[in-house]
Protein backbone atom coordinates (compact mmCIF):
# COMPACT_ATOMS: atom_id res chain seq x y z
CA UNK A 1 0.00 0.00 0.00
CA UNK A 2 1.66 3.63 -0.89
CA UNK A 3 1.79 5.75 1.78
CA UNK A 4 1.85 9.50 0.29
CA UNK A 5 2.97 11.14 3.63
CA UNK A 6 6.32 9.03 4.07
CA UNK A 7 6.44 9.60 -0.01
CA UNK A 8 6.30 13.46 0.57
CA UNK A 9 9.63 12.89 2.66
CA UNK A 10 11.08 12.73 -0.61
CA UNK A 11 10.14 15.87 -2.42
CA UNK A 12 11.79 18.88 -1.32
CA UNK A 13 9.42 21.45 -2.67
CA UNK A 14 6.08 20.41 -1.68
CA UNK A 15 7.51 21.44 1.97
CA UNK A 16 6.61 24.86 1.69
CA UNK A 17 3.82 27.60 1.80
CA UNK A 18 2.46 29.81 -0.76
CA UNK A 19 0.53 33.00 0.36
CA UNK A 20 1.28 31.70 4.43
CA UNK A 21 -1.01 28.61 3.32
CA UNK A 22 0.63 24.61 3.11
CA UNK A 23 1.44 24.27 -1.01
CA UNK A 24 -1.08 21.68 -2.52
CA UNK A 25 0.06 20.86 -5.84
CA UNK A 26 -2.70 19.57 -8.47
CA UNK A 27 -0.94 20.58 -11.66
CA UNK A 28 0.64 17.13 -11.99
CA UNK A 29 -0.75 16.64 -16.05
CA UNK A 30 1.17 19.71 -16.52
CA UNK A 31 4.74 18.52 -14.39
CA UNK A 32 5.31 16.63 -11.90
CA UNK A 33 7.66 17.34 -9.15
CA UNK A 34 10.77 15.92 -8.67
CA UNK A 35 11.65 13.03 -6.19
CA UNK A 36 15.41 13.18 -3.97
CA UNK A 37 16.45 9.99 -6.46
CA UNK A 38 15.91 12.48 -9.45
CA UNK A 39 17.44 15.44 -7.88
CA UNK A 40 20.74 13.32 -6.44
CA UNK A 41 20.87 11.48 -10.00
CA UNK A 42 21.56 14.71 -11.64
CA UNK A 43 24.09 16.32 -9.42
CA UNK A 44 25.80 13.11 -8.98
CA UNK A 45 26.44 13.28 -12.83
CA UNK A 46 27.83 16.79 -12.47
CA UNK A 47 29.98 15.80 -9.70
CA UNK A 48 31.37 12.94 -11.15
CA UNK A 49 31.30 11.65 -14.42
CA UNK A 50 29.77 14.70 -16.61
CA UNK A 51 31.60 14.65 -20.05
CA UNK A 52 30.57 14.06 -23.82
CA UNK A 53 29.41 10.38 -24.63
CA UNK A 54 30.25 8.65 -27.52
CA UNK A 55 33.29 10.63 -28.35
CA UNK A 56 35.87 9.88 -25.91
CA UNK A 57 38.32 7.10 -25.43
CA UNK A 58 39.08 8.66 -21.68
CA UNK A 59 37.64 7.63 -18.33
CA UNK A 60 34.91 10.05 -18.04
CA UNK A 61 33.45 10.07 -21.68
CA UNK A 62 33.27 5.91 -21.13
CA UNK A 63 31.60 6.47 -17.86
CA UNK A 64 28.79 9.04 -19.11
CA UNK A 65 28.29 6.75 -22.06
CA UNK A 66 27.79 3.47 -19.91
CA UNK A 67 25.32 5.56 -18.15
CA UNK A 68 23.56 6.75 -20.67
CA UNK A 69 23.19 3.48 -22.81
CA UNK A 70 22.18 1.74 -18.86
CA UNK A 71 19.66 4.33 -19.00
CA UNK A 72 18.12 3.66 -22.52
CA UNK A 73 17.81 -0.07 -21.52
CA UNK A 74 16.09 1.11 -18.10
CA UNK A 75 13.36 2.58 -19.97
CA UNK A 76 13.16 -0.03 -23.05
CA UNK A 77 12.57 -2.41 -19.88
CA UNK A 78 10.16 -0.26 -19.09
CA UNK A 79 8.05 -0.11 -22.17
CA UNK A 80 8.60 -3.89 -22.68
CA UNK A 81 10.75 -2.22 -25.92
CA UNK A 82 12.01 -5.27 -27.69
CA UNK A 83 15.62 -3.76 -27.68
CA UNK A 84 17.11 -0.63 -26.73
CA UNK A 85 17.58 0.75 -29.93
CA UNK A 86 14.34 1.38 -30.26
CA UNK A 87 14.37 3.88 -27.59
CA UNK A 88 15.27 7.52 -28.69
CA UNK A 89 16.39 10.26 -26.61
CA UNK A 90 14.21 13.49 -27.49
CA UNK A 91 13.89 16.66 -26.04
CA UNK A 92 9.98 15.80 -25.14
CA UNK A 93 7.03 14.79 -26.39
CA UNK A 94 6.75 17.23 -28.33
CA UNK A 95 9.64 16.51 -30.00
CA UNK A 96 8.75 13.06 -30.22
CA UNK A 97 5.77 13.98 -32.69
CA UNK A 98 7.63 16.48 -34.63
CA UNK A 99 10.30 13.79 -35.27
CA UNK A 100 8.18 11.17 -36.67
CA UNK A 101 5.67 13.44 -38.62
CA UNK A 102 9.05 15.10 -40.32
CA UNK A 103 11.16 11.71 -40.90
CA UNK A 104 7.09 10.13 -42.10
CA UNK A 105 6.93 12.93 -43.90
CA UNK A 106 10.53 12.65 -45.86
CA UNK A 107 9.55 9.10 -46.38
CA UNK A 108 8.28 7.88 -49.65
CA UNK A 109 5.75 6.29 -47.84
CA UNK A 110 2.69 9.05 -48.16
CA UNK A 111 1.51 10.31 -51.29
CA UNK A 112 -1.09 13.14 -51.89
CA UNK A 113 -4.56 12.59 -51.61
CA UNK A 114 -3.54 10.19 -48.30
CA UNK A 115 -4.95 10.24 -44.79
CA UNK A 116 -4.04 11.01 -41.40
CA UNK A 117 -6.02 9.95 -38.67
CA UNK A 118 -5.89 11.93 -34.85
CA UNK A 119 -9.10 12.15 -32.27
CA UNK A 120 -10.64 15.07 -31.04
CA UNK A 121 -9.13 14.82 -27.59
CA UNK A 122 -5.26 15.59 -28.92
CA UNK A 123 -3.06 18.23 -26.95
CA UNK A 124 -1.71 20.87 -29.46
CA UNK A 125 1.54 19.01 -29.31
CA UNK A 126 -0.11 15.74 -31.59
CA UNK A 127 -2.36 18.05 -34.01
CA UNK A 128 -0.74 21.00 -35.10
CA UNK A 129 2.63 18.65 -36.49
CA UNK A 130 0.24 16.65 -38.43
CA UNK A 131 -1.46 19.59 -39.49
CA UNK A 132 1.95 21.37 -40.96
CA UNK A 133 2.67 17.73 -42.33
CA UNK A 134 -0.54 17.63 -44.13
CA UNK A 135 -0.56 20.74 -46.01
CA UNK A 136 3.17 20.37 -47.40
CA UNK A 137 1.99 16.99 -48.56
CA UNK A 138 -1.32 17.38 -49.56
CA UNK A 139 -2.25 14.95 -47.36
CA UNK A 140 -5.82 14.86 -45.67
CA UNK A 141 -6.42 15.26 -41.11
CA UNK A 142 -9.13 13.40 -40.15
CA UNK A 143 -10.26 13.68 -36.50
CA UNK A 144 -12.07 10.92 -34.42
CA UNK A 145 -15.08 12.48 -33.16
CA UNK A 146 -15.56 13.00 -29.01
CA UNK A 147 -18.76 11.96 -27.65
CA UNK A 148 -20.75 14.06 -24.69
CA UNK A 149 -18.83 11.91 -22.16
CA UNK A 150 -16.08 12.97 -23.54
CA UNK A 151 -14.77 9.40 -25.07
CA UNK A 152 -14.06 8.68 -28.40
CA UNK A 153 -16.47 7.99 -30.94
CA UNK A 154 -15.44 4.39 -31.79
CA UNK A 155 -17.70 3.61 -34.24
CA UNK A 156 -16.83 6.94 -36.14
CA UNK A 157 -13.30 5.99 -36.15
CA UNK A 158 -14.13 2.33 -37.74
CA UNK A 159 -15.50 4.56 -40.97
CA UNK A 160 -13.11 7.23 -41.20
CA UNK A 161 -10.28 4.28 -41.63
CA UNK A 162 -9.85 3.20 -45.42
CA UNK A 163 -6.97 2.30 -47.38
CA UNK A 164 -6.01 6.32 -47.59
CA UNK A 165 -5.30 6.09 -43.95
CA UNK A 166 -1.73 6.08 -43.36
CA UNK A 167 -1.02 6.92 -39.82
CA UNK A 168 -3.13 7.34 -36.52
CA UNK A 169 -1.90 9.40 -33.86
CA UNK A 170 -3.94 9.50 -30.22
CA UNK A 171 -2.87 9.92 -26.83
CA UNK A 172 -3.70 7.39 -24.50
CA UNK A 173 -4.69 9.44 -21.51
CA UNK A 174 -6.26 12.86 -22.49
CA UNK A 175 -4.47 15.50 -20.54
CA UNK A 176 -7.78 17.63 -20.18
CA UNK A 177 -10.52 15.37 -19.23
CA UNK A 178 -8.56 12.35 -17.99
CA UNK A 179 -10.20 9.84 -20.50
CA UNK A 180 -8.41 7.07 -21.29
CA UNK A 181 -8.56 5.76 -24.72
CA UNK A 182 -8.73 2.32 -25.75
CA UNK A 183 -5.25 2.78 -27.67
CA UNK A 184 -5.39 -1.44 -28.38
CA UNK A 185 -8.45 -1.80 -30.17
CA UNK A 186 -7.70 2.14 -31.68
CA UNK A 187 -3.79 -0.04 -32.96
CA UNK A 188 -5.34 -3.00 -33.98
CA UNK A 189 -8.18 -1.16 -36.07
CA UNK A 190 -5.55 1.01 -37.72
CA UNK A 191 -3.48 -2.37 -38.43
CA UNK A 192 -6.26 -3.62 -40.31
CA UNK A 193 -6.21 -1.13 -43.61
CA UNK A 194 -2.27 -1.42 -43.01
CA UNK A 195 -1.76 2.31 -41.29
CA UNK A 196 1.46 3.22 -38.87
CA UNK A 197 0.13 3.98 -35.65
CA UNK A 198 1.50 6.41 -33.17
CA UNK A 199 0.38 6.98 -29.41
CA UNK A 200 0.71 10.12 -27.49
CA UNK A 201 1.88 8.95 -23.59
CA UNK A 202 2.49 11.74 -21.87
CA UNK A 203 -0.32 11.63 -19.55
CA UNK A 204 -0.01 8.05 -19.09
CA UNK A 205 3.44 7.08 -17.96
CA UNK A 206 3.18 8.40 -14.59
CA UNK A 207 0.35 6.63 -14.35
CA UNK A 208 -0.48 3.22 -16.29
CA UNK A 209 1.70 0.04 -16.51
CA UNK A 210 2.93 0.88 -20.47
CA UNK A 211 3.44 -2.08 -22.71
CA UNK A 212 4.34 -1.53 -26.46
CA UNK A 213 4.08 -5.01 -27.60
CA UNK A 214 0.45 -5.23 -26.10
CA UNK A 215 -0.59 -2.39 -26.97
CA UNK A 216 0.70 -2.66 -30.86
CA UNK A 217 1.74 0.79 -31.61
CA UNK A 218 4.53 1.77 -34.09
CA UNK A 219 5.56 4.68 -32.25
CA UNK A 220 4.86 5.56 -28.09
CA UNK A 221 6.18 8.86 -26.58
CA UNK A 222 6.49 10.60 -23.15
CA UNK A 223 8.30 13.42 -21.58
CA UNK A 224 10.75 13.18 -18.49
CA UNK A 225 9.08 15.88 -16.57
CA UNK A 226 5.32 14.50 -16.46
CA UNK A 227 7.00 11.36 -14.86
CA UNK A 228 9.00 12.91 -11.71
CA UNK A 229 12.04 13.34 -14.51
CA UNK A 230 13.79 16.73 -15.30
CA UNK A 231 12.03 18.72 -18.55
CA UNK A 232 13.88 18.79 -21.63
CA UNK A 233 14.12 15.24 -21.92
CA UNK A 234 11.80 12.81 -23.72
CA UNK A 235 11.28 9.72 -25.37
CA UNK A 236 10.33 7.75 -28.53
CA UNK A 237 9.79 3.85 -28.81
CA UNK A 238 9.48 3.26 -32.61
CA UNK A 239 9.78 -0.34 -33.79
CA UNK A 240 13.08 -0.91 -34.97
CA UNK A 241 12.77 -2.17 -38.71
CA UNK A 242 10.60 0.64 -39.26
CA UNK A 243 13.48 3.57 -37.46
CA UNK A 244 15.60 1.29 -39.96
CA UNK A 245 13.44 2.32 -42.99
CA UNK A 246 12.41 6.26 -41.79
CA UNK A 247 15.43 8.89 -42.95
CA UNK A 248 16.50 11.15 -40.09
CA UNK A 249 15.16 14.66 -39.88
CA UNK A 250 18.00 16.00 -38.10
CA UNK A 251 21.83 16.48 -39.59
CA UNK A 252 24.64 16.59 -37.21
CA UNK A 253 27.06 14.96 -35.54
CA UNK A 254 26.55 10.86 -33.94
CA UNK A 255 23.50 10.48 -36.89
CA UNK A 256 26.10 9.38 -39.27
CA UNK A 257 28.32 6.49 -40.32
CA UNK A 258 30.56 8.89 -43.22
CA UNK A 259 30.67 11.87 -44.15
CA UNK A 260 31.89 13.35 -47.52
CA UNK A 261 31.19 16.92 -49.08
CA UNK A 262 29.58 14.32 -52.16
CA UNK A 263 27.45 12.12 -49.88
CA UNK A 264 26.71 10.92 -46.12
CA UNK A 265 25.62 7.33 -44.87
CA UNK A 266 23.45 7.48 -41.88
CA UNK A 267 24.12 5.93 -38.69
CA UNK A 268 22.06 3.16 -37.45
CA UNK A 269 18.81 3.48 -34.88
CA UNK A 270 18.42 4.94 -32.49
CA UNK A 271 21.64 7.05 -33.04
CA UNK A 272 20.39 8.37 -36.50
CA UNK A 273 17.64 10.12 -35.10
CA UNK A 274 19.87 11.40 -32.20
CA UNK A 275 22.64 14.12 -33.98
CA UNK A 276 24.22 16.63 -31.66
CA UNK A 277 25.43 15.97 -28.16
CA UNK A 278 22.03 14.91 -26.77
CA UNK A 279 21.00 15.94 -22.85
CA UNK A 280 22.61 13.53 -20.94
CA UNK A 281 22.61 14.20 -17.58
CA UNK A 282 18.33 14.09 -18.24
CA UNK A 283 18.81 10.54 -19.71
CA UNK A 284 19.77 9.43 -17.06
CA UNK A 285 17.98 11.12 -14.22
CA UNK A 286 15.20 10.25 -16.22
CA UNK A 287 15.86 6.76 -15.53
CA UNK A 288 16.44 7.22 -12.36
CA UNK A 289 12.42 8.45 -12.54
CA UNK A 290 11.56 5.59 -13.79
CA UNK A 291 13.27 3.04 -11.09
CA UNK A 292 11.42 5.36 -8.36
CA UNK A 293 7.92 4.54 -10.33
CA UNK A 294 9.10 0.91 -10.48
CA UNK A 295 9.62 0.78 -7.06
CA UNK A 296 6.33 2.16 -5.66
CA UNK A 297 4.82 0.03 -8.00
CA UNK A 298 2.81 1.08 -10.74
CA UNK A 299 -0.30 -0.79 -9.66
CA UNK A 300 0.05 0.94 -6.33
CA UNK A 301 0.03 4.21 -7.95
CA UNK A 302 -2.45 3.93 -9.91
CA UNK A 303 -4.68 2.53 -7.11
CA UNK A 304 -3.94 5.41 -4.48
CA UNK A 305 -4.49 8.15 -7.59
CA UNK A 306 -8.26 6.65 -8.63
CA UNK A 307 -9.42 6.95 -5.23
CA UNK A 308 -7.94 10.68 -4.85
CA UNK A 309 -9.74 11.38 -8.02
CA UNK A 310 -12.71 9.88 -7.75
CA UNK A 311 -13.13 11.30 -4.12
CA UNK A 312 -12.38 14.81 -5.88
CA UNK A 313 -14.97 14.07 -8.56
CA UNK A 314 -17.53 13.39 -5.59
CA UNK A 315 -16.83 16.52 -3.42
CA UNK A 316 -17.18 18.81 -6.65
CA UNK A 317 -20.21 16.85 -7.35
CA UNK A 318 -21.74 18.25 -4.16
CA UNK A 319 -21.02 21.66 -5.32
CA UNK A 320 -23.91 23.76 -6.99
CA UNK A 321 -23.44 24.66 -10.62
CA UNK A 322 -20.84 21.97 -11.04
CA UNK A 323 -20.24 20.34 -14.25
CA UNK A 324 -17.17 17.44 -14.70
CA UNK A 325 -15.74 17.02 -18.38
CA UNK A 326 -14.97 13.23 -18.66
CA UNK A 327 -15.72 9.42 -18.55
CA UNK A 328 -16.14 8.57 -14.61
CA UNK A 329 -13.48 5.82 -14.79
CA UNK A 330 -10.67 9.03 -15.76
CA UNK A 331 -7.05 8.82 -14.75
CA UNK A 332 -4.42 11.65 -13.84
CA UNK A 333 -6.75 14.84 -14.40
CA UNK A 334 -10.49 15.86 -13.53
CA UNK A 335 -11.57 18.92 -15.81
CA UNK A 336 -14.43 20.89 -14.10
CA UNK A 337 -16.17 24.25 -14.17
CA UNK A 338 -18.83 26.22 -12.11
CA UNK A 339 -21.81 27.81 -14.32
CA UNK A 340 -21.47 31.68 -14.38
CA UNK A 341 -18.09 31.48 -12.91
CA UNK A 342 -14.72 31.66 -15.16
CA UNK A 343 -12.22 29.13 -14.41
CA UNK A 344 -9.62 31.66 -14.05
CA UNK A 345 -11.06 33.72 -11.36
CA UNK A 346 -11.50 30.57 -9.40
CA UNK A 347 -8.19 29.25 -10.27
CA UNK A 348 -6.63 32.74 -8.89
CA UNK A 349 -8.79 32.78 -5.91
CA UNK A 350 -7.48 28.94 -5.05
CA UNK A 351 -4.08 29.89 -5.82
CA UNK A 352 -4.06 32.62 -2.90
CA UNK A 353 -4.96 29.79 -0.67
CA UNK A 354 -2.13 27.33 -1.80
CA UNK A 355 -3.92 25.72 -4.15
CA UNK A 356 -1.58 25.18 -7.60
CA UNK A 357 -4.05 23.98 -10.46
CA UNK A 358 -4.20 24.48 -14.16
CA UNK A 359 -7.08 26.57 -15.68
CA UNK A 360 -7.81 27.47 -19.14
CA UNK A 361 -7.77 25.55 -22.82
CA UNK A 362 -4.70 23.00 -21.46
CA UNK A 363 -3.59 23.03 -25.12
CA UNK A 364 -6.58 21.61 -26.09
CA UNK A 365 -8.63 24.21 -27.61
CA UNK A 366 -10.21 21.98 -30.56
CA UNK A 367 -11.43 19.81 -27.60
CA UNK A 368 -12.93 22.94 -25.52
CA UNK A 369 -14.80 24.21 -28.41
CA UNK A 370 -16.86 20.75 -28.66
CA UNK A 371 -18.03 21.30 -25.22
CA UNK A 372 -18.81 25.27 -25.97
CA UNK A 373 -16.15 26.75 -23.68
CA UNK A 374 -13.14 28.42 -23.14
CA UNK A 375 -11.75 26.25 -20.73
CA UNK A 376 -11.92 24.31 -17.21
CA UNK A 377 -10.29 24.03 -13.89
CA UNK A 378 -8.12 20.54 -13.54
CA UNK A 379 -6.83 19.25 -10.80
CA UNK A 380 -4.44 16.47 -11.68
CA UNK A 381 -2.61 13.93 -9.74
CA UNK A 382 0.31 12.44 -8.30
CA UNK A 383 1.60 9.57 -5.71
CA UNK A 384 2.39 12.39 -3.05
CA UNK A 385 -0.95 13.91 -2.92
CA UNK A 386 -3.32 12.86 -0.08
CA UNK A 387 -6.74 12.24 0.97
CA UNK A 388 -6.57 15.54 3.17
CA UNK A 389 -5.28 17.91 0.22
CA UNK A 390 -8.40 16.68 -1.90
CA UNK A 391 -11.07 17.35 1.22
CA UNK A 392 -9.10 20.58 1.42
CA UNK A 393 -9.67 21.40 -2.14
CA UNK A 394 -13.08 21.12 -1.53
CA UNK A 395 -13.00 23.21 1.48
CA UNK A 396 -11.19 26.35 -0.20
CA UNK A 397 -13.64 25.43 -3.43
CA UNK A 398 -16.45 26.89 -0.75
CA UNK A 399 -14.86 29.53 0.21
CA UNK A 400 -13.68 30.75 -3.43
CA UNK A 401 -17.40 30.34 -4.80
CA UNK A 402 -18.84 32.25 -2.10
CA UNK A 403 -16.69 35.03 -2.92
CA UNK A 404 -17.31 34.67 -6.57
CA UNK A 405 -21.10 34.56 -6.23
N1 LIG B 1 0.49 19.21 -21.45
C1 LIG B 1 0.60 19.87 -20.20
C2 LIG B 1 -0.73 20.08 -19.52
O1 LIG B 1 -1.68 19.45 -19.86
C3 LIG B 1 1.41 21.11 -20.27
O2 LIG B 1 -0.83 20.88 -18.63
Amino acid sequence: MLDPYKLRSEFPILHQEINGKPLVYLDNAATSQKPLAVLNSSRDYYERINSNIHRGVHRLSQAATAAHETARQTIAKHLNASRPEEIIFTSGTTDSVNLVASAFGRSSRLKKGDEIIISGLEHHSNTVPWQMLCERLGITLKVIPVLIDGTLDLDAYDQLLSERTKLVAVNHISNAFGTVNNVIHICSQAKKVGALTFVDGAQSIPHLSIDTQLIGCDFYAFSGHKVYGPTGIGILFGKYDLLCDLPPWKGGGEMIKEVTFEKTTYNDPPFKFEAGTPNIEGGIALAAAIDFVDNLGISSINKHESLLIKRTAEIIDELEGATIYGPDDRAGALSFNFKGIHHYDLGTLLDQMGFALRTGHHCCQPLMSRFGITGTLRASFAAYNTIEEVESLGEALKKALMMLR
